[in-house]
């Protein structure tokens, strides 16, 4: 006779695994539509639509084409879109002027689309890099370094502008020290009481912000520049709690990570720490990855990509910001 206790599993992991209703009894996390952010470049004009070479499938268009994406959105379920503008380079200075014109692209496009869809959420980014002569996200000295507290004065200026035109959440990507607290300060000075904060709190000086950089144009506008005296190193985690510590003191409603799947376990420190809603962008570098190794047959996209995002959700993420936003929320609807 054998002895089953020495022959066999005493628990079997496999046992709630065997069958469909099961697996998804257990299942711990869920990806919704509700999960996404979609990330749009808008051009002044209308009727403009332009491919990004390194972003397959993803173009900046004017605001009038950007409204059926809008419309698509809320069929989908998708609860607020992420605009990044196109600015031409003749609005481009050293000073960045063209940030907060409250005629400018940004306001231009936010007032449409929240006359046409109010109920869309609409996060507009608080940074200079789109506007600068010289492509960084704040206004530079003599040596080219990018100064903290000058910037934050624009900064502010900027994200009231948005507030005025309508944007339910502004989303300073910056990094400069302090500038949540100072644009809390002026939202408020200035009844914007409900526009939230989502800020870029750990944003490293990453290399896959590649593809986004030649969309909007700034990579041309950087040269050989780079971002290490603002954007945090990749090596550090620790740092990046106490950047989300102090965003969080200083009046920010949300708080991000970015990139994204090179920094779940920045994620996941964060979500533990602080229990604060927080969001991860999946950034452009990521999404050419993805495309890429997809358009040649190589990885199977859906599953991929769906496994990536629900990899966010669990290193603890509440919130994603994706170029996939779209398609994915269309596989989930299958
Ligand atoms: C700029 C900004 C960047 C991204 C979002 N806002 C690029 C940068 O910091 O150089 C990158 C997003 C992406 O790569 O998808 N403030």
């Amino acid at each position: 006779m054998i002895n089953s206790n020495a022959q066999f599993p005493q628990k079997r992991m496999r046992r709630l695994r065997r069958n469909d209703f099961s697996r998804r009894l257990v299942q711990e996390n869920q990806l919704h539509a509700c999960d996404f952010i979609y990330p749009v470049f808008v051009l002044d004009g209308s009727q403009r639509e332009e491919k990004v070479a390194s972003m397959p499938g993803i173009v900046r268009q004017s605001g009038d084409l950007l409204m059926a994406q809008a419309e698509r959105c809320l069929h989908l379920g998708i609860p607020a879109i992420a605009i990044f503008p196109v600015i031409e380079t003749h609005l481009k200075s050293v000073l960045a002027l063209e940030a907060y014109n409250p005629d400018g692209l940004v306001p231009r496009i936010v007032r449409q689309l929240k006359k046409n869809f109010p109920e869309l959420g609409i996060v507009t980014d608080i940074a200079l890099d789109p506007y600068t002569s010289h492509g960084q996200d704040g206004l530079i000295d003599e040596t080219g370094y990018v100064l903290n507290d000058e910037t934050i004065e624009v900064l502010c200026k900027q994200a009231l502008t948005h507030a005025e035109s309508g944007a339910d959440v502004v989303a300073p990507s910056d990094m400069m020290d302090g500038r949540v607290s100072a644009i809390r300060n002026t939202l408020d000075q200035n009844q914007h009481i409900h526009t939230s904060i989502l800020a870029y709190s750990a944003k490293y000086a990453s290399s896959f912000y590649g593809p986004f950089r030649d969309a909007v144009g700034s990579a041309a506008s950087l040269g050989g520049g780079n971002k290490y005296t603002y954007q945090m190193d990749p090596a550090n985690t620790n740092e990046a709690l106490w950047e989300v510590g102090l965003d969080l003191a200083e009046g920010a409603d949300m708080v991000m990570i970015k990139p994204g799947m090179p920094y779940l376990d920045i994620i996941r420190r964060v979500k533990d720490q602080f229990k604060a809603p927080t969001f991860v962008y999946q950034v452009s570098g990521e999404y050419a990855m993805f495309k890429a190794a997809a358009n040649n047959g190589w990885l199977n996209e859906e599953a991929c990509v769906l496994e990536s995002l629900l990899s966010f959700k669990r290193a603890g993420a509440d919130g994603i910001l994706t170029y996939y936003a779209l398609e994915a929320a269309g596989w989930l609807k299958k």
